[in-house]
């Protein structure tokens, strides 16, 4: 039987954002009787026991962060939703704000009342207007309905949500540069510990999640843990490690496909199957070479290794960073990986904050060899100084702040040891690349 969606079930209905449409469909109800049946502490249990993992990149066990909060505290505790959504290819957090955003909307209500923040801070992207106007109006409607406020329904639970539009760039959808910028300053992402949990939006203990994530705790809350934990892919009991797949996942189909989409389907779907499937194919009768499998952080996966799994534990047994964001970019045969690695390292490179040394410098350098390699300057020991770098900054190393740097070299390993025979041709060759050669303006490196 096809998988029916539940995350998008809504999306193409008339009316999809509006609060009359969203409650005749049964919504709010699931909050409302949290608010009368269940304790705090009994949906932390709730979404902690159905192994729901975060969304937003790193798979962190979603209740289990909720439950790191100091206890007792007197408060105030805020939320952030991080709906920075930066990530090349990555637009499933902007499908649900702008089609149901009553549904993330829930899904925040059921994580305050779970956390007890009395307020949450909605951070949306900057380029998504669209998104930020619907949440404004969907804001609004749950203020006048009475659902956000003081005493919401004679419950004596009290809840503001406050939007903030960010400025424009990927290094605010890292949790802690996110709280800096929104306490209106530089996106400079801190150094951890302490983390959020601990000390996090105006120093006090903060929760950050992703719109995903809590349009999954609206459904777990719903339907129960049963249900969330029926779909999905259980822990692969070679790995200790990982804590499962389970619950359903947007994946997002991208590059060189037919139909590119957002499309909703249990943790576990293959990339052949998501692209043959859900995407169309590839586009103009071509094959693929080569794909990210979550973002292009994520690194490189070859068309040969497309029969991996897209669950949190697939991508790391191909020698990838993670699943990501779930954002599948599809490279066709007739593009040439040297210039989709140096279309990769120039965004790093710009979007680098800056603030520690090997991301600054290790970023730079890597625009600066991947352009030499593209127009056919390339030197037979650029492929492992490129190598070299890209192994040494990241927090896995140790030598950075934040997971932007780790994001940055990745996809350069990825691509140089899955693709080697490509870049020493390249090199070999002296040949300008496909796209290179289009370049009317010589460049100063
Ligand atoms: C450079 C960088 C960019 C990130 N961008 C986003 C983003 O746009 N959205 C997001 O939810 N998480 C992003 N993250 C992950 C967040 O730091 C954080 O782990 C996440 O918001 C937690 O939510 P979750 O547990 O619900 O997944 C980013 C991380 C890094 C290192
Ligand atoms: S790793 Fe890069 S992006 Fe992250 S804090 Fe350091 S310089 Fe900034």
């Amino acid at each position: 039987m096809p998988y029916e969606p539940v995350l998008l079930a809504r999306i193409n209905k008339p009316d999809s954002p509006k609060l009359e449409g969203y409650r005749a469909d049964g919504g709010y109800s699931t909050f409302e009787r949290a608010l009368v049946d269940l304790k705090p502490e009994q949906v932390v249990a709730q979404v902690k026991d159905s192994g729901l993992r975060g969304r937003g990149g790193a798979g962190f066990p979603c209740g289990l962060k909720w439950t790191f909060l100091p206890k007792d505290h007197p408060g105030p505790i805020y939320l952030c939703v991080n709906a920075d959504e930066s990530e090349p290819c990555t637009y499933n957090n902007r499908i649900l704000m702008e089609k149901d955003p009553h549904q993330v909307l829930e899904g925040v209500m059921l994580a305050c009342y779970a956390i007890k923040s009395r307020k949450a801070f909605f951070y949306v992207r900057y380029e998504y207007g669209d998104a930020f106007r619907t949440l404004t109006a969907a804001v609004n409607e749950l203020y006048a309905a009475g659902l956000l406020g003081e005493n919401i329904l004679g419950s004596g639970f009290n809840l503001d949500i406050v939007l903030h539009r960010g400025a424009g760039a990927y290094i605010c959808g890292e949790e802690t540069g996110l709280i800096e910028s929104l306490e209106g300053k530089r996106a400079w992402p801190r150094i951890k510990p302490p983390f959020p949990a601990i000390e996090g939006a105006f120093r006090k203990p903060t929760i950050v999640n992703n719109v995903e994530t809590l349009a999954c705790v609206t459904q777990v809350m719903k339907r129960g843990i049963d249900w969330f934990k029926s779909l999905g892919v259980p822990p692969d009991p070679k790995n200790p490690r990982d804590a499962g797949s389970y619950g359903p996942k947007l994946y997002t189909i991208a590059g060189h496909v037919n139909e590119p989409k957002c499309v909703e389907l249990p943790m576990g779907i293959t990339i052949t199957d998501l692209i043959e499937q859900h995407g169309g194919g590839v586009w103009k009768g071509r094959k693929a070479k080569a794909a990210n499998p979550g973002g292009l952080s994520m690194g490189f996966v070859r068309a040969d290794e497309f029969h991996m799994p897209l669950d949190f534990n697939g991508p790391g047994r191909f020698q990838c960073l993670g699943l990501g964001t779930a954002a599948v970019t599809v490279i066709d045969d007739q593009t040439s990986m040297v210039d989709v690695l140096h279309n990769t390292c120039q965004f790093f490179a710009h979007e680098s904050c800056g603030q520690c040394t090997p991301c600054r410098e290790g970023t730079g350098w890597m625009e600066k060899i991947t352009d030499r390699l593209r127009r056919g300057q390339g030197r037979k020991e650029d492929l492992d100084i490129l190598i070299d770098v890209a192994d040494r900054i990241g927090i896995m190393p140790g030598t950075t702040i934040c997971g932007l740097a780790d994001g940055a070299g990745w996809p350069v390993k990825t691509a140089i040891r899955k693709f080697r025979e490509e870049f020493e041709g390249a090199i070999k060759s002296g040949e300008k690349s496909k796209y290179a050669k289009t370049l009317r303006v010589v460049g100063a490196h």
